[in-house]
């Protein structure tokens, strides 16, 4: 008989549950038969604008360049980043993705013997990045949904050198407010790498946002990440970074794959950070189908978890059930029983046509 192969792989790596990504338009499209162009996707917080002007022209500009490697070091973008956060380039990691960003950090910073700590309902990524590197998950128990910071602070044990919070999180769109995040990070022990995911940074009201770039100096030990796939819509190309201490930046960058982030990605994250009023109109046009979902769902009686995201979370009761019935109905959302929250489905805000077709089916769907 053949030896399953599978066996050979680390425990720890074995029992991992494989992420479960938002349903592609192109599979349910083959599964009931329907044209993928009636298919409304909200599964994944991705754009609905798009990209901006700007960034189309870089990434039709990188198409004669594909042949050659991408540059490794990804200068051009650095220097972006460090223009608009007004850091050193040597405090930039680049990403595939700021997921990458964050397989680093547990690569860099985790292993057997050691833990993290992250509260429930958090984002999906961070028990997985922690358990492929065999270490142990603290999970906290949420607070009203977020993360309790106070309860996490004292899960903090002497096995703990990383700690995940995604602001605003994701699945639940909660937010901690700037003062109780630094006010954490002054109890958190030196040793302890603290991620800030601020991967919806660009969806917050402006006098929500955190000033975490600025507390770099002050702690060493935080790890600031941040995504071109929600406002800037280049979730297809897969570019993020982390900011960072350099000598946390350094071990990061000995880690990462020398060609993590391909050329054409490096050359549209670079232009959409100068499409500043595409992202400003993402943001506005985010809020008004943040209230326009709110206000369906209130029409529908069905309670939901108020978002600073570009998604909203609605507790629905059946939610498996009601999830293959819009599935039937052309809408993809997101279960989300795998964080925790069986009787709740996520849906990305759409365009105002979209989150209107995901409403009608919805009010269909639990009529049903
Ligand atoms: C909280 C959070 N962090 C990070 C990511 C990773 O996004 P990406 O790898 O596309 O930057 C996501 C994606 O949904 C997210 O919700």
């Amino acid at each position: 008989m053949l030896m399953d192969l599978c066996e050979l792989s680390p425990s720890y790596v074995r029992s991992i549950a494989p992420y479960q990504p938002g349903k592609p338009i192109s599979e349910l499209a083959r599964e009931m038969g329907l044209e993928e162009s009636g298919i409304v996707k909200l599964a994944s917080n991705e754009n609905p604008r798009g990209i901006g002007p700007r960034t189309r022209a870089a990434i039709e500009g990188a198409i004669g360049e594909v042949a050659r490697y991408p540059d490794g070091g990804g200068f051009a973008l650095k220097q972006a980043l460090s223009a608009r956060h007004a850091v050193d380039a040597a405090s930039i990691v680049l990403g595939n993705g700021s997921n990458d960003v964050l397989e680093l950090v547990a690569l860099a910073f985790l292993g057997p013997g050691r833990a993290a700590v992250m509260s429930q309902h958090a984002f999906a990524v961070y028990p997985l990045a922690t358990q492929a590197r065999g270490a142990r998950s603290i999970v906290v128990p949420a607070r009203d949904y977020g993360h309790d910071l106070e309860a996490m602070a004292r899960a903090i044990d002497e096995e703990t050198y990383v700690l995940w919070i995604a602001n605003p999180n994701n699945p639940t769109g909660t937010l901690a407010a700037p003062e109780a995040l630094e006010a954490f990070l002054r109890r958190v022990p030196e040793r302890v790498v603290v991620v800030l995911d601020e991967a919806y940074n660009e969806y917050l009201a402006p006098g929500l946002r955190a000033d975490s770039v600025k507390w770099l100096k002050r702690h060493p030990n935080l790890v600031v990440t941040r995504t071109f796939s929600k406002a800037y819509g280049l979730a297809g190309l897969r570019v993020g970074y982390g900011l960072a201490h350099a000598s946390v930046a350094d071990v990061m960058n000995r880690v990462r794959q020398p060609f993590n982030v391909n050329s054409i990605g490096l050359a549209a994250a670079a232009a959409a950070l100068d499409d500043m009023e595409f992202v400003a109109r993402s943001y506005a046009e985010n809020l008004q189908g943040l209230k326009q979902l709110e206000e369906g769902a209130r029409a529908l009686g069905l309670e939901f978890i108020p978002s600073h995201g570009n998604f909203i979370t609605l507790r629905v009761g059946k939610a498996a059930e009601i999830f293959k019935r819009l599935l039937r109905r052309g809408v993809i959302v997101r279960p989300v029983a795998g964080y925790g929250l069986p009787e709740h489905l996520r849906v990305t805000v759409g365009t105002g046509q979209e989150n209107e077709r995901f409403l009608a089916a919805l009010a269909a769907s639990v009529k049903e």
